[in-house]
């Protein structure tokens, strides 16, 4: 007879270990049906009663009570932590929880800083001019006055497209912005006054302060009595304004074929402790003018080409030019 306790025994264990196993409230339901339920293991054990002797009966009958109480106690408890925790059920929405954020993009920062650029020199009257990326020989080199025996020309230092020359000369991707002056020259008649942003391309090896595409910003005035002073005065005024009032820049007397006088536009860079160059600019050369029918005795003007992704550097503390290509989600998320 003391095997039918000890059977008891092993399906109470049995159930209260299968009970603490539920992992989830579907496991809930068959567990009910198993051990509890109409054709359920306790209700079969209650068959036991028919093999005991009559003396035994009364204490086997409590015991299989208790037993089954137990079950049920037990059970019942863990349907209600499961009722609790209402998080676990698949369908649940809490609708008190914070929205999750989109990850939303966001303009580049470079495309930020053209348009703080043009916004800027549209106060100061400028409108925005473009040309083409692919430019040929006469736009990029002959009517800005850079003759066929000049370095710039070297096929070592330009990307010269495969092909036939056209009329305007081999074509090639343009490495300066200062061919859409040429182009805005050709087509509008003076006063003028343009900026010019703009990709360009030069087979210059990547390090800190170069890439071989980056982005001008060229400037270019026409008028009656157009002097020097306009020119370092806008220049000024635009430093001023877009770095602060404190922004310190230098001019440097230099050379381009194009301008004369010619001068290089450094900006302290207080964060490196240096003079970086931004660019260049002079006066247009009279040939410029009369390679776009202008004429140098009526009109005289100005003109700059800065180097945006240096004016960027400063603008936003940035240390390294290639930053701007790696697609870094870091950097440009700052921005
Ligand atoms: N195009 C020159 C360069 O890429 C920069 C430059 C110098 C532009 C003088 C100008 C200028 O408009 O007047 O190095």
């Amino acid at each position: 007879m003391s095997d039918v306790f000890a059977q008891i025994d092993a399906l109470l264990a049995q159930a209260l270990s299968d009970l603490a196993a539920i992992a989830s409230p579907a496991d809930i339901e068959p567990y009910r049906i198993k051990y509890l339920g109409q054709s359920g293991m306790l209700k079969a054990s209650m068959k036991l009663l028919g093999q005991a002797s009559r003396e035994q009966k009364p204490a086997l009958g409590q015991r299989l009570n208790a037993v089954k109480e137990q079950v049920t106690g037990a059970f019942e408890t863990r349907k209600a932590l499961f009722a609790e925790d209402v998080s676990a059920d698949r369908d649940y929405v809490d609708v008190t929880e914070p929205g999750k954020k989109l990850q939303l993009g966001n303009r580049h920062i470079l495309m930020k800083v053209v348009d703080e650029l043009t916004d800027l020199f549209a106060r100061m009257g400028f409108s925005v001019a473009a040309g083409p990326e692919v430019e040929d020989e006469f736009h990029n080199f002959v009517a800005l006055n850079i003759p066929e025996s000049h370095p710039a020309r070297d096929p070592n230092d330009n990307f010269y497209l495969a092909g036939e020359a056209g009329a305007g000369g081999q074509r090639l991707l343009r490495t300066q912005t200062s061919t859409v002056q040429i182009r805005v020259m050709q087509t509008q008649k003076p006063p003028i006054r343009v900026v010019i942003p703009g990709r360009v391309y030069r087979p210059d090896t990547h390090d800190q302060t170069h890439l071989s595409m980056f982005h001008q910003l060229e400037a270019l005035v026409v008028d009656k009595n157009v002097t020097m002073v306009d020119l370092k005065s806008t220049i000024m005024q635009f430093i001023h304004g877009y770095f602060g009032p404190a922004a310190k820049a230098r001019f440097r007397p230099s050379f381009f074929p194009f301008t004369e006088p010619s001068a290089e536009v450094d900006v302290w860079f207080e964060d490196r402790r240096k003079w970086v160059e931004l660019g260049g600019c002079g006066m247009v050369h009279p040939n410029v003018f009369k390679a776009c029918g202008i004429d140098p005795e009526i009109y005289s003007g100005w003109a700059f080409g800065f180097g945006i992704e240096r004016i960027a550097m400063r603008k936003y503390a940035i240390d390294d030019i290639r930053h701007f290509v790696e697609n870094d989600i870091r950097f440009l998320r700052q921005f």
